[in-house]
């Protein structure tokens, strides 16, 4: 009997070792240690044995069972070990393989403008307040003293949403939500934004595009300090000993109003292509704060006075990177947008 049991036992080892899957394992472990198994059909006979049989046939059974165990054991975890491996195998990762190019996006060219003013006028003392796009007639038109029927409207024609909501046709709008918030007191801020108006697109023109407002109103406030404030504003953006010129115009907000010219900073006054050889470049839109528009926004313009302009962002960027078009800005052509 000792030597049927060593006989299967050697057999059992060689299956277990070839064993190829947790299943099968299982089963053997079923087959050769479970109820019906062999072993105990022997074990079931050893009445027939002597006292010494008996010892020798036992010792040999446990033996059995502690190496059929243990070889169970084994092979269960060299099938987990071939598993990892074969997936760890399978999940190779090549680390000489040339890698993604990972493109990198940058501020648009007229973002960098904004934001190079900002800090400037923040520089000087200035807050940045902001308004809607979608603009009421009220604060776009009627209060910057353009009430309805009024001939300057026809300068900013516009997109009407409804009869009382516009696209706003400048920044403007926002120097009245400022001061009717400010209930009275001083104020110096800048308004950066879109605004939009009814044109036919070209090199020159475009139906969408952005300004940057300024306002200033306390007491004592002059035209002095407005062309001071854009002195130093354009010395820093266009050059140090850029100068400001002021010539008449007209602005329905504004009285006076001034055209503003600055030096050319590219020839230095002398004349070039760039200034169209007169040494000047015109850059915005300024004046004095139109008592109307004061007193409609709850100041007294007996007490307060006021310097407000609006530069364009777009004119300004094209004259500073030399660009010809301004349609160039919005058709989102990366061979433009990564020029800056
Ligand atoms: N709002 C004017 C425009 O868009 C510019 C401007 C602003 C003029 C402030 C005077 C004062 O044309």
């Amino acid at each position: 009997m000792v030597k049927v049991i060593e006989e299967l036992k050697e057999k059992a080892l060689q299956r277990i070792a070839e064993a190829k899957n947790v299943n099968d394992l299982n089963e053997m472990k079923a087959e050769y240690l479970g109820k019906k198994s062999k072993l105990q059909e022997i074990m079931a006979k050893m009445r027939e044995f002597t006292v010494e049989e008996k010892k020798a046939i036992g010792m040999k059974a446990n033996q059995f069972k502690m190496a059929i165990e243990e070889a169970i054991n084994k092979q269960l975890e060299k099938l987990k070990d071939d598993e990892v491996n074969k997936k760890l195998e399978s999940e190779l990762i090549d680390v000489t393989l040339p890698g993604k190019e990972f493109s990198n996006g940058a501020l648009h060219v007229l973002t960098k403008t904004i934001e190079e003013l900002e800090d400037i006028f923040i520089g000087m003392g200035y807050s940045i307040a902001e308004g809607p796009e979608i603009e009421e007639d009220l604060f776009n038109f009627e209060m910057m003293n353009l009430p309805k029927d009024h001939p300057a409207r026809d300068m900013q024609d516009t997109f009407y949403i409804t009869e009382k909501n516009l696209m706003r046709t400048h920044t403007s709008p926002v120097q009245a939500r400022v001061m009717l918030e400010a209930k009275g007191k001083p104020i110096k801020v800048v308004c950066p934004g879109k605004v939009y108006r009814r044109d036919n697109d070209d090199a020159t023109h475009s139906h969408q595009f952005m300004q940057i407002e300024g306002l200033v109103v306390d007491e004592k406030i002059t035209m002095a300090d407005l062309k001071g404030a854009l002195t130093q504003v354009f010395s820093k953006i266009l050059g140090e000993n850029t100068k400001v010129r002021f010539r008449p115009s007209y602005f329905p907000f504004t009285e006076p109003s001034v055209e503003v010219d600055v030096s050319c900073f590219k020839c230095h006054g002398v004349g070039c292509p760039l200034c169209k050889g007169n040494g000047w470049i015109e850059v915005l839109g300024a004046g004095m704060v139109h008592p109307n528009v004061l007193r409609m926004a709850g100041y007294d313009p007996e007490r307060y006075q006021g310097f407000a302009f609006g530069i364009g962002i777009e004119r300004l960027t094209m004259l500073k990177y030399g660009i010809d078009d301004v349609r160039s800005f919005y058709v989102n052509d990366p061979r433009f947008t990564k020029e800056f």
